[in-house]
């Protein structure tokens, strides 16, 4: 089935059983990995917030929560490659374990910035777990990465939190362009 967001059509990709069986899984990974510690967890705004929120739900650890915003789509269907830094998260990570929740890494860039970015104020460790990744689109390796929901081809998808002109987040499942 084609729908329409904004301008332009989009048929299914990844539907909502599939997003929820899978968010589970990543969240059973994390409970055991960080188990006896008690990560941040930074939901980067405001491409993740299903998935952080959902997320959260299904770890059974005490975690904290903070979230910053940043951008760099603007509106299109391909990375600007700039990044507009909108707000920094509020809590302080020296010594602290801190997991990144991205929506999607597409050519690495806004995670390679943050990475950076946070690492100079002296987190104990820092790795990143986004829903989607764009293999093929990847201009920089980004080691942090270290979970990863659904590998999807370099294509432009929208939904679960994912946008087009800001469009499609509320949308349960993932849909690519057509
Ligand atoms: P990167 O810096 O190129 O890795 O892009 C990361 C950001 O670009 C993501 O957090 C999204 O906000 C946006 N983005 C990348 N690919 C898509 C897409 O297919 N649909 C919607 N937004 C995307």
């Amino acid at each position: 089935m084609k729908i329409q967001v904004a301008d332009l059509h989009f048929k299914l990709l990844i539907d909502s059983d599939k997003i929820a069986k899978r968010v589970k899984e990543i969240a059973e990974q994390i409970s055991n990995d960080y188990c006896g510690r008690t990560p941040i967890v930074v939901g980067v705004l405001n491409g993740s917030f299903l998935f952080t929120a959902d997320l959260l739900r299904e770890i059974d650890i005490p975690v904290e929560v903070a979230f910053t915003k940043l951008a760099s789509y603007f509106g299109g269907t391909s990375s600007t490659r700039k990044i507009r830094d909108d707000f920094d998260i509020a809590v302080d990570i020296k010594g602290r374990d801190i997991i990144l929740i991205e929506d999607i890494v597409d050519t690495g860039n806004t995670l390679h910035y943050l990475v950076d970015k946070l690492s100079v104020r002296e987190p104990a460790s820092i790795v990143a777990c986004s829903l989607l990744l764009k293999p093929k689109a990847l201009e920089r390796t980004v080691d942090e990465l270290k979970y990863v929901g659904f590998e999807i081809r370099n294509e432009f998808v929208v939904g679960y939190g994912l946008d087009y002109k800001e469009q499609g987040r509320n949308l349960k499942g993932i849909y690519k362009k057509v």
